[in-house]
């Protein structure tokens, strides 16, 4: 189908615990961008819970969708597709959104497009900066994945390298839970590590010097040793040294892959992109190795519909629409060219 510059996209995501809704013109041009977090409703149970998450976007969906069309300025009329996450997340958390834009698709007469979350993470970084040059590579960083991607072209991947355990985000968030610091753990240890030594303790950086892979689930049970073995410990100190472990094997591996596929930029992706030492320490790779470097704005990092409607903008070009009976898909992955 085409889809030209003056094309509008209504953007719905509900994979995990943030109802979001934005109208994205062109494939880039951010008119609007509303998110409702759920953290509060989950907090005090220490993680998402996924029958709260549900019900929560039943409840917060049409207002926020209401928001992003009055904030963008424009009618109903003027939406020419909606596009809403199809997967990976909770099922029944995405069945709420994918229910909801198949419904306003067929309302207003226009197509639905079925976009896959990662994919939306991925394109964050093109809705700040148009002029990143392919072939990129992405480290992709976020509380389900940690995958290192070259980026060939629009839609065109490859998988340089991924985690063969816990995410990164994982890891954050068990670290801070077992730390007391609270939920989500990824800001709360960000926030904590700000008082700390990084130099503390020399937690392991697993495969540091072995591919592109990563592991963090050895860098977890470390932490706890630790703590038992030293009680009396600072958590700040702790906080600081893991999260200078994780942004070690990060930052080494992102740039082993960028030299690896000759590539002609960097890009963060995904929620644990908001991290404050590891934004600086891409940066500074960058200089070192004189490459260009792009990373999303936070808000952009986190979840959020603007990417969604980038990626179906997009898809509605390369694919056109998506059939109705495409369901919810908790599982669905990015499809790699090779
Ligand atoms: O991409 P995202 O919003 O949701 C998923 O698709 O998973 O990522 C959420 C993850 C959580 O694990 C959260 O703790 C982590 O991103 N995160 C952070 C920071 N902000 C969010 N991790 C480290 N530092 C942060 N500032
Ligand atoms: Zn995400």
């Amino acid at each position: 189908m085409n889809v030209s510059e003056s094309t509008v996209v209504l953007g719905i995501e509900t994979s995990c615990d943030e109802t979001a809704a934005a109208l994205v013109m062109g494939g880039h041009d951010v008119l609007s961008s509303v998110v409702s977090t759920q953290v509060d409703l989950h907090a005090q149970y220490g993680g998402v819970v996924p029958e709260i998450a549900s019900r929560a976007h039943l409840d917060l969906l049409n207002p926020v969708v209401a928001r992003a069309i009055v904030e963008a300025g424009v009618e109903p009329e003027r939406i020419d597709a909606v596009a809403c996450t199809i997967g990976p997340g909770l099922v029944g958390a995405l069945l709420v959104g994918v229910s909801a834009a198949k419904a306003l698709a067929l309302t207003w007469h226009v197509p639905f497009v079925g976009v896959n979350h990662m994919e939306a993470h991925l394109y964050a970084a093109f809705l700040e900066d148009r002029s990143l040059e392919m072939p990129l590579v992405v480290l992709l960083v976020s509380g389900g994945h940690t995958m290192l991607i070259e980026m060939r072209g629009h839609g065109s991947y490859r998988l340089l390298g991924q985690t063969i355990d816990d995410a990164a985000g994982e890891a954050f968030d068990k670290v801070a839970r077992f730390l007391g610091l609270g939920y989500p753990g990824g800001p709360a240890i960000d926030q904590e590590a700000t008082r700390g030594d990084p130099t503390a303790i020399a937690f392991p950086r697993a495969m540091l010097n072995d591919g592109l892979d990563f592991s963090f689930s050895g860098l977890k049970t470390s932490v706890v040793n630790y703590v038992r073995k030293n009680p009396d410990v600072s958590a700040a100190d702790v906080a600081a040294s893991f999260q200078a472990a994780v942004v070690d094997v990060l930052v080494t591996k992102a740039r082993r892959a960028a030299v690896a596929v000759g590539a002609r930029g960097l890009v963060l992706g995904g929620g644990v992109a908001a991290n404050s030492l590891l934004r600086e320490r891409f940066v500074a790779a960058g200089e070192a190795d004189s490459i260009p470097v792009f990373i999303p704005s936070r808000a952009m990092c986190t979840d959020n519909a603007a990417m969604i409607a980038a990626v179906g903008w997009h898809r509605l070009g390369s694919d056109g629409p998506t059939p109705l009976d495409v369901g919810a898909l908790p599982n669905l992955r990015l499809a790699f060219d090779d």
